[in-house]
């Protein structure tokens, strides 16, 4: 369906639920502050996930990232990626990798495409530091194991945190292309209220200056239509070719301009911007209740006309 912005909304993001095994601070919690509408009766069940997708592909929209909390903490993940997958023309996931590689295999005999893994740091201190975990070999395995599973391509997600990462940008490109990722280099985001907190300030980077540097050394360049991010092809080590997009959000508005994301939180809610909160629109109370399909639909179409570009010119 196209929004009032000339938008074509073909992707939604779900969080399947808020609890998460790390703890890294300068998380945004995928914008959920709040216990929502439908927490008090427990988190989305399959069944209840797999309707909402069904609905969402009604009203055209074609991929789906599944994202928490961390999901790999449901038990019943493999379900959720099997039911959904029956809607969707592509599910994707992003996930810590903590336990991931448990999972692999079965995520992607499930129907799972692509996985985007979180990978802020390339050694246990620096890990330990953002996440207040120890997990980093976990994860490391964890995406070897993606690798080796098919799942492709497989994202690593690297938030850019000054002083804290910055200085391992460069080691996360030979990491990344050595096992044949490709690496997305995020810039720490928040809203406007966040932007002025004490975390933010200090490690806030903009990557405009990665983002030249890259520019300068890459062999091709590419636009993808989300977001208009750009991914830039580099040549590495032993002939190989590095990967590497940039995610820049903040006061970005060709970036708001041309998202066509619809999120879902995990109590159920449709929630059209990551930054904002007064918009959302319960969709798991009517789903309980027995509403129609064409009820549901109408409100999935009332969610999608209130998405509107956070970051204006
Ligand atoms: N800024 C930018 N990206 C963030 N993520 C989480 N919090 C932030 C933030 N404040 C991203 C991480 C993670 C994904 C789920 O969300 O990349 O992999």
């Amino acid at each position: 369906m196209i929004d009032r912005f000339e938008r074509n909304i073909n992707n939604m993001r779900i969080s399947i639920t808020q609890q998460c095994n790390l703890d890294c601070f300068y998380c945004h919690h995928e914008g959920e502050k709040n216990e929502g509408a439908g927490v008090e009766n427990g988190h989305l069940t399959p069944p209840e996930i797999e309707k909402i997708t069904q609905i969402a592909s009604q009203v055209g929209i074609q991929k789906l990232k599944i994202t928490g909390g961390e999901p790999l903490l449901r038990k019943d993940i493999v379900e959720i990626v099997k039911r959904t997958a029956k809607h969707m023309k592509e599910v994707s996931m992003t996930t810590n990798g903590v336990l991931l590689k448990k999972y692999a295999g079965a995520l992607n005999g499930a129907g799972l495409k692509r996985i985007n893994i979180s990978f802020d740091a390339l050694d246990p201190t620096t890990f330990q530091r953002i996440t207040n975990k120890e997990f980093f070999y976990e994860v490391k395995e964890g995406i070897e194991s993606a690798i080796c599973a098919g799942l492709y391509p497989v994202k690593l997600n690297m938030v850019i945190l000054k002083g804290v990462n910055d200085k391992d940008i460069q080691v996360a490109m030979d990491y990344a292309s050595e096992i044949g990722a490709v690496l997305q280099l995020i810039e720490f985001e928040g809203s406007k209220e966040e932007s002025g907190n004490s975390i933010f300030k200090k490690h806030y980077l903009n990557l405009r200056d990665w983002e030249n540097w890259l520019k300068s050394r890459s062999v091709e360049v590419r636009q993808r239509r989300m977001h208009r991010r750009n991914k830039y092809i580099l040549p590495s080590e032993n002939d190989g070719k590095a990967e590497v997009e940039i995610v820049r959000a903040m006061h970005n508005s060709e970036f708001c301009q041309n998202c066509t994301r619809l999120r879902v939180t995990s109590s159920g809610e449709l929630k059209p911007c990551l930054l904002k909160n007064d918009n959302l629109i319960n969709i798991i109370g009517p789903i309980r209740k027995g509403a129609s399909d064409k009820e549901l639909k109408d409100l999935f179409e009332y969610a999608i006309l209130k998405k509107e570009p956070y970051w204006r010119a």
